[in-house]
């Protein structure tokens, strides 16, 4: 089946990935971010992502092929990076979700914003979303919040629903060995915002770790465009699916 009959709301925004067409400067931009990352992640990533990253083969050295992930992603855990055109509107992005087919841009930004880009961008998109798919736990997790969303329309259940992907897929953070780790997409991809969460026992300006809490987070406010202030650890990653299902209950 084609990815286009799966899907409806989302279909005009699939595209193609034309990697041939990724130049060398855009392939040294892709190893530039990537090795300012890891030795930070080596250390302070969750164990998952770090399986994750060598499961679905992320290199170095190249911008992913998206084919060749999903390859590598696709028989582990049913989960694809679909390249799409740039932001979804919500019904679109659940539509996704709900498949299995993570909505993954292509652009690349640019050396001159390697800290921060406001686009989405295949950085943020594969580096630090992917690799947690091809953990079953997370997959079946983020499928199934996916799907919650896709049944809601009241505005105010999104908006609660749009926090609780907020402090887990985005600004997640698992407490392992003792230690608070990172699976975050916007820490694991962000320098900044992840020295914000290693470095703030020792500055003290870091952010409050609260442990995991549906109502909390459902309720938590946010800002997007400044340092996050409350981060919400859980215990395992079977905590974040028990809390879509009972969203589910609580919101559906
Ligand atoms: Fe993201």
């Amino acid at each position: 089946m084609t990815q286009a009959a799966q899907l409806t709301v989302a279909e005009p925004f699939l595209i193609q990935q034309n990697w041939e067409a990724y130049t060398p400067e855009q392939h040294s931009v892709w190893a530039e971010l990537v090795r300012r990352r890891m030795p930070q992640l080596a250390e302070h990533a969750c164990a998952e992502y770090l399986e994750g990253f060598h499961i679905i083969g992320l290199r170095e050295d190249t911008i992913p092929n998206l084919a060749e992930v999903n390859r590598r992603l696709a028989p582990r855990t049913r989960w694809n990076a679909t390249p799409v055109s740039g932001f979804l509107p919500p019904d679109a992005f659940f539509e996704m979700l709900a498949a299995r087919k993570f909505p993954t841009t292509t652009y690349l930004r640019g050396r001159d914003s390697l800290e921060y880009t406001p686009e989405p961008d295949i950085f943020h998109d594969v580096f630090g979303h992917v690799p947690m798919h091809a953990y079953p736990v997370f997959a079946d997790f983020l499928e199934h919040y996916g799907r919650v969303c896709a049944a809601l329309t009241d505005k105010d259940k999104l908006e609660r629903m749009g926090r609780l992907f907020w402090f887990t897929v985005e600004f997640g953070v698992i407490r392992q060995g003792g230690e608070i780790k990172l699976y975050g997409s916007g820490l694991i991809s962000s320098h900044g915002e992840a020295m914000h969460v290693i470095d703030g026992p020792k500055t003290g300006a870091g952010p409050e770790i609260r442990d995991f809490n549906l109502d909390q987070v459902l309720d938590q406010q946010f800002l997007v465009s400044e340092m996050q202030k409350v981060l919400y650890a859980v215990e395992s990653f079977e905590q974040i699916y028990e809390a879509a299902k009972q969203a589910e209950e609580k919101l559906g």
